[in-house]
């Protein structure tokens, strides 16, 4: 189309060195708008972003992004973290489209997306993060910083959490989905209901937290105590479960007071629904692992986590302090670590 336009534009033109000019801009021109399409959109197609196209064009101010790895939790750790600490440095933040991928399906996030082919040609510093804020980290050297490691703790970006909530604010198509459900709960009850969101990930920790961990998962005995604890406080609560591992919880979870509906559709590979269920509930119950956290995070209630779940030689403590993962107002159930006591012996 574009050489039929130039040929029928070349009859009527009085120079043809002006002619070739102008059809010379105009494929360049449409080539860079087909390009700039394309890399518009990273997967999935429907939500496209700021893209950085141009290797050699790196902001002069430098950059900052983060390492992208890990599950749905994991990875909104890293993007929180990048949001707040580059905010602190001042400089821009960049999130690798593996991380665009994970929450922009699910979230209205903000920050531009670096595409791989760029991200490879700068050359970043690497700089190593604990799961908690440091001091030092207001101050981090170099100009273009790829922050690493797991950080997933309200101390780096708490300060700014209306931001944090807007950039994790649901798509209307997600939120209306978890609404809907809900309302059909509420048409069942007389009374207006309370919904907890109860999160029991269990999964690969299976295996992961007594070996590795020295520690154990939530229990029976943990969800009862749990669960009694809004039924305590609240005259018509409704727990919405949801669990990569559902049937663990159907058998496990008390349900014969008819106040436990079993949500979770127990995919971890569409992790969605689930955690957008557990945000439009007003309160949490959480077990370990940082999906929990962040649904609880989230979602501004009363929240009770399953606390002190590894013995106290567990190497988990090097990476890992409660206080930076729990909010102080949440209320902590301390675990029962007989299993884990057992597992040494
Ligand atoms: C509790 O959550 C439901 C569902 O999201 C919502 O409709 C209701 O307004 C909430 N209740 C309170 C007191 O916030
Ligand atoms: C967990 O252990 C710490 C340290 O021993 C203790 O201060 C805290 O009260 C415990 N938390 C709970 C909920 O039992």
């Amino acid at each position: 189309m574009a050489a039929t336009a130039a040929k029928g534009f070349g009859a009527t033109c009085p120079s043809l060195s002006t002619c070739y000019f102008l059809f010379v801009v105009f494929v360049v021109s449409t080539i860079f708008h087909c390009h700039r399409r394309l890399a518009l959109v990273p997967a999935p197609w429907a939500y496209s972003a700021q893209v950085v196209l141009v290797p050699r064009h790196h902001p002069q101010e430098g950059m900052f992004t983060i390492n992208s790895k890990g599950r749905l939790g994991n990875q909104m750790g890293q993007y929180a973290t990048l949001y707040a600490l580059a905010k602190m440095n001042g400089r821009p933040a960049y999130i690798p489209a593996q991380i665009h991928s994970t929450l922009a399906p699910i979230f209205r996030i903000t920050l531009p997306v670096l595409h791989s082919a760029t991200a490879r040609g700068i050359p970043w510093r690497n700089y190593h993060l604990n799961d908690w804020m440091e001091e030092q980290y207001r101050h981090i050297p170099g100009r273009y910083v790829r922050l690493t490691g797991y950080p997933c703790s309200w101390t780096f970006y708490h300060h700014l959490r209306q931001e944090i909530l807007q950039e994790f604010s649901l798509h209307e198509h997600v939120r209306e989905e978890a609404q809907k459900f809900l309302q059909a709960l509420q048409a069942t009850q007389a009374w207006r209901v309370t919904f907890v969101g109860v999160h029991v990930r269990r999964g690969d920790y299976i295996r992961v937290m007594p070996r590795v961990w020295k520690g154990v998962l939530a229990d029976r005995g943990y969800l009862q105590q749990a669960l009694d604890w809004f039924r305590a406080r609240y005259r018509s609560p409704v727990f919405v479960v949801t669990s990569d591992d559902m049937a663990w919880c159907r058998e496990s979870i008390d349900s014969s007071l008819g106040d436990v509906v079993f949500a979770g559709n127990g995919l971890q590979g569409s992790p969605a629904k689930d955690f957008a269920l557990l945000t439009q509930c007003n309160h949490s119950i959480i077990t370990v692992g940082t999906f929990g956290i962040w649904a609880a995070y989230l979602t501004g209630g009363d929240t009770v986590y399953l606390a002190n779940f590894t013995l106290p030689n567990s190497p988990f403590h090097m990476v890992f302090k409660p206080q930076a993962a729990f909010l102080p107002e949440w209320v902590g159930i301390a675990a029962d670590l007989r299993q884990a006591q057992q597992n040494r012996v």
